[in-house]
């Protein structure tokens, strides 16, 4: 069945035109005149529907009837040019096979625009529209050049576990992992719950970071990176968090935060550049979706650019590239600021920066991507390399516009006394981290890394506003149904 099929994609490249072909797919709609039926089908291939013309005195009424939005059908028939307008090929069915059909009573989606909380209900039958076909697409284009770009620069793509024993971030934000039953825990004599009878014999969660394992990898392997589910059990409830999200994170023996910098830099420009080169209809229908968006919101809330426009130019610019102490100045002496106009408002140095700060900083004042660095140590994770100022890390986040941090990372500090100092001042278990302390002893070496989450690049190459229409499958708090 398979080896007669032809996807979609090759059929509107009209290579084969005056062929009989055999195509599958998903009927989007049906219109219907007294002599003819015109069927928009879609199989996943591209954005774009082929038209099957069925002709009433060839396909009968009792398979036309089932023919309905949302129908699964294989077409038999003549690939040839078409008369209409709309389309530069179509097929003129000789057989229709309806594989599956679609009760036009039942069927939730239809041949309309639905808002996207709707859809994110729905997120079974999601792929079946534009945008998400659209977004798939990408995604899995995005996947593919980011093993691209590494493997082209000589990097090992490094497997880290899922589920660790340590807390990579210090955030503490993790999933447990246990196979104890909740009602019925081993407990010390003390009360706690004793791990060492758990699966593993200590306490696990599910990984925050493949960070301090690829740091073991990069040095000796040199250059590495991993791209790998991540979970933070952070209770935040926004557009642009997920509590089960991909991160990539390359890790590089000598590399310093200058080479660290360069290589983001060149990494997102690449992803840009591959969503322009092989996803170009994909973006079109997101631009123009957005563009239809945005029409109902008030003129200052519009952005400036459309999606594709915004991409290339983030491709043309260089990045400004400048220090936590530079951006706290800006933003204390910024109007938001001054007027109270921020959530959070900026008092003093030292202060994090939340999404709303990064993104004035982007979009208001420099109006290019934005790399900070140099950030207090107190803000910023053990492992990161200590400046001589005693106050500040060697670390750098990058921030997009309508995202804010699109990457963080760091360099990462190599001197063993130095680490085990912060480690203690942080209260990081260098008992149990044993043996990412001892990279420092042995052949120890500046290296650096960071994290791009691959959601927040995605929201930024579709210009889609929520990170859990970007992801098939969200997972935040509350919610994790399918
Ligand atoms: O800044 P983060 O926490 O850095 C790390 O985890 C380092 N270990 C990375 C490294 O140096 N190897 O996270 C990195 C990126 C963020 O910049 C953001 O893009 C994304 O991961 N991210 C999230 N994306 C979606 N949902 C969340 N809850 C996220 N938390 C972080
Ligand atoms: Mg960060």
């Amino acid at each position: 069945m398979q080896k007669e099929l032809t996807k979609i994609i090759v059929l509107l490249s009209s290579s084969k035109v005056g062929e009989k072909i055999t195509v599958n797919g998903w009927v989007r709609t049906k219109r219907e005149s007294k002599n003819v039926a015109f069927i928009a089908l879609n199989d996943g291939s591209t954005i774009k529907n082929i038209q099957i013309v069925a002709d009433k005195e060839i396909i009968s009424e009792d398979i036309l009837v089932k023919i309905n939005t949302g129908a699964a059908i294989s077409v038999k028939g003549e690939l040839v040019e078409s008369k209409g307008t709309e389309q530069s090929v179509e097929v003129i069915a000789e057989t229709i096979i309806v594989l599956g059909e679609a009760n036009p009573d039942e069927y939730p989606l239809q041949p309309k625009r639905h808002s996207l909380e709707f859809l994110r209900e729905k997120a079974h039958l999601r792929f079946r529209t534009n945008t998400f076909g659209a977004i798939t697409r990408i995604r899995h284009a995005m996947i593919f050049a980011v093993h691209k770009f590494f493997n082209d620069k000589g990097f090992y793509n490094i497997h880290t576990p899922i589920i660790t024993g340590s807390d990579a971030e210090g955030a503490g934000e993790m999933f447990h992992i246990s196979v104890f039953n909740p009602e019925n825990m081993p407990l010390n004599e003390d009360g706690s719950v004793n791990y060492a009878e758990d699966f593993f014999g200590k306490e696990t969660n599910l990984t925050v970071s493949g960070q301090l394992e690829g740091e073991l990898a990069a040095l000796a392997m040199s250059n590495v990176y991993t791209f790998g589910p991540t979970f933070r059990a952070e209770n935040s409830n926004t557009s642009r968090h997920l509590a089960e999200f991909w991160m990539i994170e390359p890790e590089m023996a000598f590399y310093d935060i200058n080479d660290n910098m360069d290589l983001a830099e060149e990494m997102l420009k690449y992803l840009v550049k591959y969503a322009l080169d092989n996803c170009a209809d994909d973006l079109q229908f997101l631009e123009k979706r957005l563009i239809d968006e945005e029409k109902s919101k008030p003129q200052n809330q519009r952005s400036e650019m459309a999606l594709i426009e915004k991409l290339n130019f983030v491709l043309e610019n260089d990045f400004v590239r400048t220090t936590y102490t530079e951006a706290i100045k800006i933003l204390k002496n910024s109007k938001p600021n001054k007027k109270k106009k921020f959530n959070f408002i900026i008092e003093e140095w030292g202060a994090d920066l939340q999404s709303e700060h990064e993104r004035y900083l982007v979009e208001k004042h420099f109006k290019k991507p934005v790399i900070l660095t140099d950030y207090p140590k107190d803000i910023k994770a053990f492992y990161m390399k200590q400046n001589d100022d005693g106050k500040t890390v060697r670390a750098m986040d990058i921030l997009f516009p309508g995202i804010g941090e699109i990457i963080g990372g760091s360099q990462r500090e190599e001197r063993y006394d130095y680490l085990l100092k912060r480690m203690r001042e942080m209260n990081i278990p260098e008992k149990e981290m044993w043996w990412y302390l001892e990279t420092r002893k042995f052949g120890t070496v500046v290296h650096s890394g960071y994290g791009l989450g691959f959601e927040r690049m995605m929201l930024f190459v579709t210009g889609m506003g929520n990170i859990r229409d970007v992801i098939p499958f969200p997972r935040t708090p509350k919610n994790a149904e399918f």
